[in-house]
This record gives C-alpha cells, sequence and structure tokens, in this order.
C-alpha cells in the first residue's frame, strides 16, 4: 500500500517568541509543495503564535505532550487534548522517550495519554524505541513489541487507523548517532508485523516514522527503506533549510 510520508518537527524546549514565528513562517514556505504531511510541533506556549503563519498553509500544528485527563477540571499545570485543538493542533507526540526517561512515563501511562488524545479527536504520534542497554541486550523487538501492545489493550487496534507510529531508538536522539537504515527497516517491520497480527490491513496503512539523529545527509537512505514513512526529527527541525531538505527527501520517496 502507497502511504504518503509524513514528517514532524519537534523543536522540544528551544526558542523564544520571535524564533517560533519566523521558524514556522520559512518552515511553510520551504514545505509546502512537498507532497509530505508536515506536522510542527513547538513548545505549548507557542501553539497560537505558530499557528498563525501555519493556517491557510498544508502544514499542520501539533503539540508535544498532553494531559491524560479528558474533562476539564482541577488540575493544575495540565492540558487536556480540547485545548490544543481550539489553540489549533491536529496531533500530539505522546510517549517520547525524554518524558519517559525524566517524566516517568510508563506504557500504561503512554496508553491513557494516547487514549485521551484519540478522544479529543487528535492523532496522536507515539513514540516508541529501545534503549542502548536493551538493544546489546537483543532486547529490541521485544521492548518495541510491549510498548505497542500496552496501547492496543487500551485503545484497541482500530485506534491504529488514525495515529501515526514514530520509532525512536533512544541511543540515536540528539547523538548524532543514526541507526542505519537496514537497523530502522528492521524495527518499523517489526512494528507493522505486531500490529498485523491484530488486523493486516492496519498494520499495513499506519505510517511509521523515524526519528534519532536524521540529517539532510541521512534522511534520504532511511526514507528509501519500505517499511519507513517518514521522520520525526528533532535538531535539525530547528534550521528551516535542514527541515525543508529532509521533507523534500521524503517527499522523493511518496
Ligand atoms: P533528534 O531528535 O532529531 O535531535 O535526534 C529526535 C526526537 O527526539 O524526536
Amino acid at each position: 500500500m502507497a502511504r504518503k510520508p509524513l514528517v514532524a518537527a519537534n523543536w522540544k524546549m528551544h526558542g523564544d517568541r520571535a524564533f517560533g514565528e519566523a521558524l514556522a513562517r520559512e518552515t511553510v514556505a520551504s514545505c509546502d509543495d512537498a507532497g509530505v504531511d508536515v506536522v510542527i510541533c513547538p513548545p505549548i506556549c507557542y501553539l497560537t503564535l505558530v499557528a498563525g503563519p501555519l493556517s491557510g498553509s498544508g502544514c499542520a500544528l501539533g503539540a508535544q505532550d498532553l494531559s491524560p485527563v479528558v474533562e476539564s477540571g482541577a488540575h493544575t499545570g495540565d492540558i487536556n487534548g480540547a485545548m490544543l485543538i481550539d489553540c489549533g493542533a491536529s496531533h500530539v507526540i505522546v510517549g517520547h522517550s525524554e518524558r519517559r526517561a525524566t517524566r516517568g512515563e510508563d506504557n500504561e501511562a503512554v496508553a491513557a495519554k494516547f487514549l485521551a488524545a484519540q478522544q479529543a479527536g487528535l492523532t496522536p504520534i507515539l513514540c516508541v524505541g529501545e534503549t542502548l542497554a536493551e538493544r546489546d541486550g537483543e532486547r529490541t523487538e521485544a521492548v518495541l513489541e510491549a510498548q505497542l501492545d500496552a496501547v492496543v489493550a487500551a485503545a484497541g487496534i482500530a485506534a491504529f487507523s488514525r495515529a501515526v507510529i514514530a520509532y525512536e531508538p533512544v541511543w540515536a536522539i540528539g547523538t548524532g548517532r543514526t541507526a542505519s537504515p537496514d537497523q530502522a527497516q528492521a524495527a518499523h517491520a517489526a512494528l507493522r508485523a505486531t500490529l498485523a497480527r491484530d488486523d493486516a490491513r492496519i498494520a499495513d496503512s499506519v505510517r511509521i516514522v523515524y526519528g534519532g539523529s536524521v540529517k539532510p545527509d541521512n534522511a534520504a537512505s532511511l526514507f528509501a527503506q519500505p517499511d519507513v514513512d517518514g521522520g520525526l526529527i528533532g535538531g535539525a527541525s530547528l534550521k528551516a533549510a535542514d527541515f525543508a531538505a529532509i521533507v523534500h527527501a521524503a517527499g522523493g520517496h511518496s
């Protein structure tokens, strides 16, 4: 099945108002025509600011996290999916390894956020990935399967007809060390096979993007893999020209 490529920008906790607005404008100008679904995920306080340049463009807005609580109420500091939609977002990252590692988000907590995102009408970008110790211990596939199974158990397989999966090996994030195209392909194929046990059609149609030190010079070889449907880009998304080169590399494989 032909899956339209998707490339998402994860700005993490970088920039200020002026930086974010300029980067959003430049990104829209250079990525709109690539034949790729582009999602920009700025820091949450800049969502409405970035929504301006994005409106009317083909680029979508995403958040980097959300509360697992669906209903509004007494939850100091939390932001729910309905609020993200109200700010113009259509997507939200859940389960990024930085939150799993530093905010204690385990597979069940991530599954609750995935479910909350979908209940609000957002498309979750579910991050999964193994640590270096898990890879060295030959536990990569078991770890990925457990991360995915927790979400399937909570949300059901049908939920993956409106979700994106991001395979992000923890050892490749922000390290300059990228998974080889073969390593990425093997992990993506394993993820798809896990979903196919429950529903082959959904497994075939879900987009699985790769994240972890994607740069303009390695993007094309990663995106050339049959099960790699785009990327989740951290560091390189902070430079409009680099991000555009990556988006166009994905477009070349659509
Ligand atoms: P990176 O980050 O591209 O800087 O490695 C990717 C991510 O964390 O989503």
